[in-house]
């Protein structure tokens, strides 16, 4: 159970901020052009596999969290706004990835912002497009959206991936792909949620009946378990998926999904990389379900009526954020290039295991940013 100690300095939060800009420089001047997805002994650039393709987003993203923190008409503004388009630039194409279930990842981290500080139609219409290409992965039988692995296969990840479908349901009018997003919630809640908050990674189906079969994972550790990246996953996607649905369904779904989060994670607020592991990985932890649950803790504290669980989610998440501060920063190696340290990729792969990936470092800055510039510093 996390263990809330008394409120950290925004000091802590504002040198990590500083860190995190100094490593987003040097990493896009050492590499200039590179999108990197995970460490190896602290070096991003190296020759393990992608797995998939899903990452490109986040570096651009961070960098639009960067430029939006610099005064404006500042030299450092200029600079950081270059970077970021110049680093979405190269992803429109995308749009039209039908190989990936994670155009959202892609797209409302990099382009989706750019439009938040421009209101460019044509920016808008590159994240619409996004959001149609995502929709056909819908499985009319079992009504959910397919993850990349194949057909009868859903994933619980793709719940950060389905707010782009709603955005373009919204943005365009069209019923239905609002029908499909939010059948596809509906079912990953049905299959993917358990009784008492927990998730498992995947479900698959009988793609002739669309049956629902069994939970399985590839992540995790198995089936029946519960992979912490998954969790975190689940509890700030759902959340997203309320903001745009107002589905109350969907709001409960991401508050057991905390809930669970908040009872099974240790005093510090950081899990093992999977709720489950046998003894000889438990003590492994996974930094980047922390700042994604940290992050997600947020935006539900936003959403809830209840002032006290409001409350309760955003301290959660201030304390999650200063443990990472306190005992993960990159800053303790000098070598190493990566900001937040303790991410597992793909453990049974052996990709990225207590490494920095960047999805950790993008949710940490994005939590980072929410708890300095947000409503809640
Ligand atoms: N493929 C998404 C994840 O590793 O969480």
């Amino acid at each position: 159970m996390i263990q809330l100690a008394s409120s950290a300095s925004q000091d802590l939060f504002e040198a990590a901020l500083r860190f995190a800009e100094r490593q987003l420089r040097a990493l896009i001047e050492r590499h200039p052009d590179f999108y990197p997805m995970y460490t190896a002994g602290g070096r991003w650039r190296h020759t393990g596999e992608a797995w998939t393709h899903w990452c490109d987003g986040f570096l651009p993203g961070m960098l639009w969290i960067v430029y939006a923190r610099q005064p404006q008409g500042s030299p450092e503004s200029r600079w950081w706004r270059e970077q970021a388009i110049r680093y979405s630039l190269p992803l429109e194409p995308r749009k039209l990835d039908r190989a990936v279930h994670d155009l959202g990842f892609l797209f409302m981290s990099s382009y989706y912002r750019w439009y938040g500080f421009t209101p460019d139609p044509t920016l808008k219409a590159v994240v619409v497009e996004a959001g149609r290409t995502m929709a056909l992965r819908f499985q009319e039988k079992g009504r959910y959206l397919r993850s990349f692995v194949s057909a009868d296969s859903l994933f619980i990840d793709i719940m950060m991936n389905v707010g782009i479908v709603f955005f373009a349901a919204r943005e365009t009018g069209d019923r239905a792909l609002l029908d499909i997003a939010l059948h596809h919630c509906h079912t990953t809640r049905r299959v993917l949620v358990r009784g008492d908050g927990s998730t498992a990674h995947e479900g698959l189906f009988d793609p002739e009946t669309g049956e629902f079969l069994k939970q399985t994972t590839h992540q995790g550790y198995r089936g029946d378990s519960c992979w912490s990246r998954g969790l975190a996953w689940a509890l700030y996607g759902f959340g997203t998926a309320y903001s745009f649905a107002r589905d109350p369904a969907l709001l409960s779904t991401a508050e057991a999904c905390a809930d669970f989060y908040i009872r099974h994670t240790p005093p510090d607020g950081v899990p093992p990389w999977d709720y489950d592991a046998p003894p000889e990985t438990r003590g492994l932890a996974d930094t980047s379900a922390a700042a994604i649950a940290a992050s997600g803790l947020f935006q539900l504290s936003s959403l809830l009526v209840d002032a006290a669980k409001g409350h309760l989610y955003r301290e959660t998440a201030r304390h999650i954020l200063a443990t990472l501060c306190r005992d993960w920063l990159g800053e303790s190696d000098s070598q190493w290039e990566g900001i937040l340290k303790g991410g597992v990729y793909h453990i049974h792969k052996n990709l990225g295991v207590n490494e920095s990936v960047m999805w950790g470092e993008y949710f940490f800055l994005e939590a980072l940013d929410l708890v300095c510039a947000g409503p809640w510093c």
